[in-house]
């Protein structure tokens, strides 16, 4: 079976519900606690085996490919001084040489046009997306969970998680049929269904590993839910011709692409801090006291 090494992550968009945070910072470089959001991302990737990222940018997006550079004169600067542990965590966030691609999405089409962009750089192999709007926290990593599932079935595989129902409409949304463990099958699955026709309230991460047909499905993908090529549509007609699974992943998911959202992952990543959880849960205690 062939080993998923490539991942696409979309960071293409305006992050338009965070401004004006977002007015010129990305929002995958938004700190959670002591790190950009987008650090979270490439770390659970890389847990997976995950060796290739390729990010789908746009205008403004510069500061991606410049983190995950080398910073010649500050890790000079670290070593003179002797900051040794610093210097270490900043060289972690540095991949291999040659590990990462930069496309553009030249216009802001969907989701499934984003992906589209990689397939030049993808090929034709099985790969991962990541949807760096999501962070999710686990003991495992959820996207390792999902490949389990790859390894273990050889179809396509997204990882699901069961949202309030009057919410289904901001997500993806399967329609499963039977269970085994974690593991669902379905028969289809419809992006941002209205309330009252959502066929279940299980909502798709932003996490999925992909079969290489789903680019020439994309290739002719209409434009479905807020007039924009989605993804799900095109998995939608790829399951009628392929295996596919959703993952009920053991993790909690945090959606920083809103405000809230972004406070709740920002609150629970630093009280889980490996070093300074206990100081961080002792703050937000003190500030809840004021
Ligand atoms: C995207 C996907 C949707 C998925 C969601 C997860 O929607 O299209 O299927 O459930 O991410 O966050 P977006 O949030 O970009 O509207």
């Amino acid at each position: 079976m062939t080993i998923i090494r490539k991942a696409v992550l979309p960071v293409a968009g305006l992050g338009t519900r965070v401004l004006p945070a977002t007015k010129t910072i990305p929002k995958e470089m938004l700190p959670v606690f002591d790190r950009p959001a987008i650090q979270y991302v490439v770390d659970e990737a890389i847990e997976a085996g995950i060796e290739h990222f390729v990010f789908v940018t746009g205008r403004n997006k510069s500061s991606i490919d410049d983190y995950f550079d080398s910073s010649y004169e500050l890790e000079a600067t670290l070593q003179a001084k002797g900051k040794t542990a610093i210097l270490e965590e900043v060289q972690r966030t540095r991949p291999k040489a040659g590990s990462m691609s930069f496309v553009r999405q030249q216009a802001p089409l969907g989701l499934g046009h984003a992906i589209w962009c990689a397939r030049d750089i993808i090929g034709s192999d099985p790969f991962a997306i990541l949807l760096p709007d999501v962070l999710v926290k686990s003991d495992k990593s959820c996207l390792a969970q999902m490949v389990d599932v790859y390894n273990q079935t050889g179809g396509n595989v997204i990882a699901v998680n069961p949202v309030p129902e009057d919410e289904v409409n901001k997500y993806g949304v399967i329609d499963p049929i039977e269970r085994d463990g974690s593991k669902i099958r379905m028969r289809g699955m419809v992006e941002k269904p209205d309330v009252a026709a959502a066929p279940s309230n299980l909502a798709i991460t932003g996490r999925y590993i992909l079969k290489g047909e789903i680019f020439s499905l994309l290739e002719d993908q209409a434009a479905g839910a807020g007039g924009e090529i989605q993804l799900t549509d095109a998995m939608d007609r790829l399951m009628a011709e392929q295996d596919f699974f959703a993952v009920e992943f053991d993790g909690t998911p945090y959606d920083c692409g809103s405000k809230l959202g972004y406070l709740r992952a920002t609150l629970a990543f630093a009280m889980h801090h490996d070093e300074l959880g206990e100081a961080a849960r002792d703050t937000i205690r003190s500030e809840l006291d004021v």
